[in-house]
């Protein structure tokens, strides 16, 4: 009931105080809560946002370190790898086979991985050929491939790119073996 001079009685009072303590009881209550789910849901996401960024150019080498004689060397693709929601120091994840031509500063890059079954494919040591010791593969020298094969394709050739300063980033990304189409695992 109003009071005659206009203010409240203590019971509405202190029944409005109460009111608003539980009110606020309940928005930290919420926020407490929904903290840990946002910070689940990020944690969820972020192996997922990380795999987005494995098909990034990843460093292999200089340049220089690639004689330009047509003839592919090999060099080990080295990348953190995250396994499940488990990040592991750098460590090789693959190879692949860079070469150049003479007086050239572009360079090709093969994937190591054969189209077939994904086994690691050799350099011939003549050096006049690629071939997969699995199940005998041959590619020519540029990744084509040579018949009769059991691939279903060539060599999976990988962007490649070369800095300022000569060093030579290769696009890593892995593809389905066994099929003729050359698809990205994503
Ligand atoms: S895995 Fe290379 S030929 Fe079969």
């Amino acid at each position: 009931m109003q009071q005659p001079n206009g203010s409240q009685p203590a019971a509405a009072v202190d029944s409005r105080r109460g009111f608003l303590a539980k009110l606020a009881a309940v928005a930290a209550g919420g926020l407490a809560t929904l903290t840990p789910v946002a910070v689940g849901v990020w944690s969820f996401l972020d192996p997922l946002r990380r795999k987005g960024a494995a098909a990034s150019f990843l460093p292999i080498t200089e340049l220089s370190a690639i004689p330009d004689d047509g003839v592919p060397r090999q060099f080990a693709v080295v990348a953190e790898r995250i396994d499940a929601w488990t990040g592991f120091p750098r460590e090789p994840i693959g190879a692949v086979y860079l070469r150049r031509e003479k007086g050239s500063q572009q360079v090709e890059a093969l994937s190591a991985t054969c189209p077939h079954a994904g086994c690691f494919v050799e350099l011939e040591g003549n050096a006049r050929c690629f071939r997969c010791p699995c199940h005998n593969s041959t590619f020519t020298l540029d990744g084509g491939i040579v018949e009769p094969s059991p691939s279903p394709r060539t060599m999976d050739s990988l962007e490649c790119r070369v800095g300022p300063h000569g060093e030579v980033a290769v696009k890593w990304e892995n593809f389905y073996s066994g099929i003729a189409e050359k698809k990205a695992r994503t």
